[in-house]
């Protein structure tokens, strides 16, 4: 059964305080990858892969690994120090700090707990959000939502992943896709026209086996032989993944355009989902919009699950690469299966 969450900017009233709903503005980001570098070459020295393979199959030429003893909330937190410096706001201004992962330091707390003491985030409210590659934008929806209705006036969100912590490394179907990192940006209500225009986030739990980790929940907690049969690692049948990715991606992309009133014409720049470049070719040829338009950093990072839009995110801000007044469509898809777009005038 396909269940789907649509909102719309428009001038009602907040049914918990009876004021006008706010617009909200992303007013900094940032991003972190850690140092190490594993390259195609070093992979094909791990399985039997080339980097011929993995480049004409994915785009992917490196992908970033985090350091021994460097957890998601590690990288979180200096992406999230970034965006606040580049907000100029203190983090106790923060009084919701979501974090979106599918590899949390621990199953509890929450992942978001950690990164509030590392930043000295003490005002905000922390939770975890489960959307898989998806996660970011829902986190972004969710902090839309409550500054626009009034009860918090200061989020941070954050998509943070160590997929190489459950990668199985002896898969090559699904070990080159991977990487580490982490993104941030802190969003409030600015009062002008800038920020976030249209969104839409969707789900449709009838594919939850095409991509999932069966291994490490109450389902079938870690033992020994769990461990040896590799369950703690990512499952996925890629081929499928990929045909489902294409048409949820395409469609939450018009969602979210039919809801703005905008056509492909109006995007500046799509930020589209970095899990395979021959995905977003697919996106940007059925969208109608030219490639040079599409945001592309998976050949230095592979696919950094719900990191990835947000890391981008942050690249196309510092680099110049998208401009103040420019419509920016951000359309993402991820194992649940998930799917999420949201368009901002930045
Ligand atoms: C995984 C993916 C790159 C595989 O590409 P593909 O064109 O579908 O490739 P296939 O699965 O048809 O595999 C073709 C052959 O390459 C082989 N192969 C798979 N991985 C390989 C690798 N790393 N190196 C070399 N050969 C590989 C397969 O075993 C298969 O061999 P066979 O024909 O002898 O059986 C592609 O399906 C994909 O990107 N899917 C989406 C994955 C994704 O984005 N996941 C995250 C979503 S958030």
């Amino acid at each position: 059964m396909r269940f789907a969450v649509t909102m719309k900017r428009q001038p009602r009233l907040s049914p918990r305080s009876n004021k006008a709903l706010r617009t909200v503005s992303i007013i900094g980001t940032g991003s972190y990858v850690p140092e190490k570098i594993l390259t195609n070459a070093d992979l094909s020295r791990m399985v039997d892969t080339s980097d011929e393979w993995i480049t004409t199959r994915t785009g992917i030429k490196e992908r970033r690994i985090a350091a021994k003893g460097e957890d998601t909330s590690d990288m979180a937190a200096k992406a999230a120090r970034k965006a606040i410096e580049q907000a100029k706001i203190s983090p106790k201004e923060i009084d919701l700090l979501l974090v979106a992962t599918a590899t949390p330091d621990m199953l509890f707390p929450a992942t978001a707990c950690f990164v509030q003491k590392k930043i000295g985030a003490t005002n905000a409210a922390c939770l975890d959000i489960s959307a898989a590659c998806a996660g970011f934008l829902f986190a972004l929806e969710i902090a839309q939502q409550f500054i626009t209705s009034h009860t918090h006036d200061t989020v941070l969100v954050i998509g943070a992943e160590k997929l190489t912590s459950i990668t199985n490394w002896t898969d090559r179907n699904s070990c080159v896709l991977f990487g580490d990192g982490a993104g941030a940006a802190v969003l409030r209500h600015r009062g002008s026209a800038h920020g976030v225009i249209s969104t839409h986030i969707g789900s449709d739990g009838q594919y939850t086996d095409i991509l999932f980790m069966p291994g490490g929940g109450s389902r079938c907690p870690i033992t020994r032989e769990n461990v040896d049969m590799h369950l703690a690692t990512i499952h996925m049948s890629g081929k499928e993944v990929y045909k489902q990715a294409v048409t949820a991606m395409l469609n939450a992309a018009k969602k979210a355009l039919d809801q703005a009133g905008l056509s492909i014409e109006d995007i500046a720049c799509v930020i589209p989902h970095q899990a395979n470049l021959r995905i977003i070719e697919a996106i940007a040829d059925r969208l109608g919009i030219s490639s040079d338009k599409m945001f592309v950093n998976l050949d230095r990072y592979g696919n950094t699950s719900a990191a990835a839009v947000a890391i981008a995110l942050d690249e196309a801000n510092r680099s110049g690469r998208i401009k103040r007044g420019d419509y920016v469509l951000m359309v993402v898809f991820g194992g649940g299966l998930t799917w999420a777009s949201t368009i901002l005038e930045w």
